[in-house]
C-alpha cells in the first residue's frame, strides 16, 4: 500500500463507522402510530384531513398527485383549515411548486391579506405557523421538508411514504423527512412528525402513473388513446 491508498483506507474506514454510528443511535426509523391520538388530536380528526389534502389536488387522478392542506389544530375539535395547496409544476411552469411548497405560498398570502380574515404583518405569518399543522398526502421531498422546517410548523403529517413511491416508480431524492426533521434541530421551532396516516387511501393516487395493470382512482377510468395508457377522469 503506498501512504495515499493507506490514507484513502483510513478515510473510508472513518466514513463507514461514522454511518453506521449514526445509523445504531439516534437515526431510529420508528415514528408515532398514526392510529393514536398524538397532541391530543383524534385518528378519525387525522383521516379527515389527509382525505382533505387528497381533495385539495381539485381533480380525481391528476399525475402528480401531490396535494396538502395547513390546519390549526389548536383550536380544538375539528380543527380550522387555513389554506391548502396542490402540485403545480406543470401549470406555472415552476419546479418548484410541490403541492406542500404550492400551500406554504398560499397561507403567507392567505394570512397577510389586508382583505383577508387574518390580516397579519409578515412578522405575525412568519409566527402563526408555530400553531399549524400541514398534512400532505405524500412525504415530503427534502426541499419541502426543509420548508416545513424553516416555516417552523407545529405537526406535520404525511400519509404515502418516499419508500413507497419509490417502489412504485416515482423518481425521489432518498433522503426521509425523518432525516431532515432529525438534522434540523438548531432551528428554534420544534415540529411532530406523524406519516403513514390514511397511507391506505394515498397510496392509490400514486399507484397508477407507471403500472398500466393498477387501476384508476375513483372517480377515472383507464385511458389508451394517447398511445401510452394514463388515468382520465370520468
Ligand atoms: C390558531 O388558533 C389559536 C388559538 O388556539 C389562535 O391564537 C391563532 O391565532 C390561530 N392561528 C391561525 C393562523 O388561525
Ligand atoms: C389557497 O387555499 C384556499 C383555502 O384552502 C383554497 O381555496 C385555494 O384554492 C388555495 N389556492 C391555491 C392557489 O392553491
Ligand atoms: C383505510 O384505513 C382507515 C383506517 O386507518 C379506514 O378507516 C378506511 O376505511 C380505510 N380506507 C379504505 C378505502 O379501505
Ligand atoms: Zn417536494
Amino acid at each position: 500500500m503506498t501512504k495515499f491508498s493507506h490514507v484513502l483506507a483510513l478515510l473510508v474506514s472513518l466514513g463507514s463507522a461514522h454511518l453506521h454510528s449514526r445509523h445504531d443511535s439516534y437515526q431510529s426509523p420508528i415514528i408515532g402510530d398514526p392510529t393514536l391520538a398524538i397532541n391530543s388530536v383524534a385518528p378519525s380528526t387525522r383521516t379527515y384531513w389527509m382525505r382533505q389534502a387528497n381533495i385539495a389536488l381539485g381533480a380525481p387522478c391528476p399525475f402528480a398527485a401531490f396535494g396538502a392542506v395547513v390546519v390549526n389544530h389548536t383550536v380544538g375539535g375539528l380543527g380550522e383549515l387555513v389554506c391548502s395547496g396542490a402540485n403545480s409544476n406543470s401549470k406555472t411552469g415552476n419546479p418548484i411548486m410541490h403541492g406542500e411548497m404550492a400551500a406554504i405560498t398560499n397561507c403567507s398570502a392567505i394570512l397577510t391579506d389586508p382583505k383577508g380574515k387574518y390580516k397579519l404583518t409578515p412578522a405575525q405569518a412568519l409566527n402563526a405557523f408555530a400553531d399549524l399543522t400541514i398534512y400532505t398526502n405524500a412525504e415530503s421531498c427534502p426541499m419541502c421538508a426543509s420548508a416545513i422546517r424553516w416555516a417552523g410548523f407545529r405537526e406535520y403529517v404525511y400519509g404515502t411514504s418516499i419508500d413507497t413511491l419509490i417502489t412504485k416508480g416515482w423518481g425521489q431524492i432518498r433522503i426521509s423527512s425523518l432525516e431532515v426533521v432529525s438534522q434540523s434541530f438548531d432551528l428554534s421551532k420544534p415540529t411532530r412528525l406523524l406519516g403513514g396516516v390514511l397511507a391506505n387511501e394515498t397510496d392509490q393516487f400514486f399507484f397508477w402513473q407507471f403500472d398500466p395493470a393498477h387501476k384508476c382512482p375513483e372517480g377515472c377510468k383507464r385511458d389508451e388513446s394517447g398511445g401510452s395508457s394514463t388515468c382520465k377522469a370520468l
